[in-house]
Formats: structure tokens, C-alpha cells, sequence
């Protein structure tokens, strides 16, 4: 089923006060679509985030890859919202909360303060219209959304938590990405995140905060940040390698029939796989 706004914040809100979180996984085509919803429906009771754009939009479309979103989390048996990620664009956050998105993330976190502060609350409260919740950024996290380039932490630009409790103060924003050391895509060296400046952030904010690059993240490191506020964790990377690993492995057979559907079975069955792992992660152990 496809949640609405209101069932979308309240899932987050409860992950937030259990110490567990909603994962965001970002989809780009149908299979990945399919993968991701077969692996919530395979994790009865979690509430999962589909990612559908703003990177992936340029490979499948806008209007395509939102409609099949849509349409894949309303017939599944499974509670999914539809999550736009990663937008700078207010005519792109209206097309989507227009279209029937759960959430959308407007991300001014190339922009200064102000400007931030600006287009965040423009978002707000076009998606208040909408009834649906709003996801914004502060700190700039380094690395590429769609391809690992083994960013450098360094290169991020830190959230602050006194900035950060001003920022949701001044738009009203339902949750917070922070930038505490995590990078978009893998590294050869694992990543640490500064957990201090993580409790800083949650002890100044009152609302979910979100952990964008969470691939490749150490256990504990995942699970540390659960236990100071994060109550959203995307990941991209781990589901694009596992599709693209089972591809490899596959393509041999596959090559002298031209048989594209066994590629394509292929991936979408490791990315289920990959995801349903990751669920049960960000899932408390009772
Ligand atoms: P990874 O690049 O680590 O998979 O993170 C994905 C993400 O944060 C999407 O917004």
C-alpha cells in the first residue's frame, strides 16, 4: 500500500522513538522498483522508503519512473512511501507531490545559509498543500549519488548542531540530513562518523534526522547512529552493486542466447536480496 503523508511521518516518527529506521533505498527502473518493493513485502511490519528520483530521473524519466513507483507501491501488500531524494528544484517537488509523493527531500546544501533556510521553507510548505512531509539538508555530504568515486570525508562539510537547530526552527522541516562524516558511495577505507557531533545534533533538534551514504557503513557504526536520532538511512550503492555483481556472474550464460531476461531476473533478485538484509538491520531486535 501506498502511504499516505500523514502514515509516512508517523512511521518515521515511530522508528525515531524506538531507535530503529525507515530505509530509503533509491530505485532507477523496473527491476529495482519490483526488488525493492518484493523485500519490504518479505519484512512484514517495516515501513520502507522507495526512492524514486531526482538522480534516477535522468536515466528513466520523470514522468515513467514516477508512475511506476506509484503504481508498485499501491498494489503491494507492504506499507511503502514514495520518497523524491536529493531535489534542488521546486518545479520538480511540485510535479512529484502533485503526482502523489509520500516525502520529498529538497536539498539546499550546496546554498548558504539563508538560502537554505529560503528554499527549504518554499518546499514546506508547497508540500504542506499536499499533506505530505519534507526532508531537507544541512552540511553537504562529499561524493557522487549514482557512481562510488571513494570520496574523502574530509571534503564534507560538517553539520553544526547549533546551525542545525535554527534551521529546523526557521522552516519547520520534518527530518534532517546531517553530515557527520558519511560520504555517498563506498570507499576503500571505511568511513567513521562523528558520533559526538551526531548526540550534538540530536540533543539540539527535536526531529528525526536522516544518514544519506549509509553503503558500506560499518555495523556499528550504523547502529551508533541509530541510537542518537537517525531514524532514516539510504542507501543506493550496496542495492547498484549487488544488481550489477549477480549481472556479472550471470552474463556468461546468458550471452550465447541472448537471454537479457535472466540478466534482468538476475539483478532483481540480488537487489531483493541485498535490501531485505538491510531492512532487517535497521529493525530493532526485539
Ligand atoms: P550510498 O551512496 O552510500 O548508497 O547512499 C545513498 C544515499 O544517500 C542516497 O541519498
Amino acid at each position: 500500500m501506498l502511504l499516505t503523508g500523514t502514515e509516512g511521518l508517523k512511521a518515521l516518527t515511530t522508528a525515531y522513538e524506538n531507535g530503529h529506521a525507515l530505509p530509503g533505498f533509491v530505485a532507477y527502473n523496473l527491476e529495482t522498483v519490483q526488488a525493492i518493493v518484493a523485500a519490504a513485502e518479505a519484512t512484514p511490519g517495516s515501513a520502507v522508503l522507495l526512492q524514486a528520483g531526482s538522480s534516477p530521473f535522468k536515466h528513466a524519466g520523470r514522468e515513467p519512473l514516477m508512475r511506476l513507483a506509484l503504481d508498485a507501491a499501491a498494489h503491494s501488500s507492504a506499507p511503502l512511501g514514495v520518497h523524491l531524494d536529493h531535489s534542488r528544484d521546486l518545479e520538480e517537488i511540485t510535479a512529484c507531490l502533485k503526482a502523489g509523493y509520500t516525502s520529498v527531500m529538497v536539498d539546499g546544501s550546496h546554498l548558504p545559509f539563508a538560502e537554505n533556510i529560503a528554499l527549504t521553507r518554499e518546499a514546506v510548505r508547497r508540500a504542506r498543500d499536499h499533506g505530505a512531509w519534507v526532508e531537507a539538508e544541512l552540511g553537504a555530504l562529499a561524493g557522487d549519488e549514482d557512481i562510488s568515486t571513494n570520496a574523502n570525508a574530509s571534503t564534507t562539510a560538517m553539520t553544526d548542531p547549533s546551525q542545525a537547530a535554527e534551521f529546523v526552527a526557521e522552516t519547520n522541516v520534518d527530518a534532517l540530513a546531517v553530515a557527520v562524516g558519511n560520504v555517498h558511495g563506498f570507499t576503500t577505507t571505511p568511513v567513521h562518523l562523528d558520533l559526538a557531533r551526531l548526540a550534538s545534533i540530536y540533543s539540539a533538534v527535536p526531529i528525526p534526522l536522516v544518514l544519506h551514504g549509509a553503503s558500506g557503513l560499518p555495523e556499528q557504526q550504523l547502529l551508533g547512529a541509530l541510537s542518537r536520532g537517525v531514524a532514516k538511512v539510504n542507501v543506493n550503492a550496496e542495492l547498484r552493486r549487488a544488481y550489477l555483481q549477480a549481472v556479472n556472474t550471470q552474463l556468461p550464460t546468458a550471452l550465447p542466447g541472448s537471454d537479457a531476461v535472466s540478466i534482468w531476473s538476475a539483478g532483481r533478485d540480488a537487489v531483493t536480496e541485498a535490501a531485505t538484509r538491510i531492512i532487517t538491520q535497521l529493525t530493532p531486535r526485539s
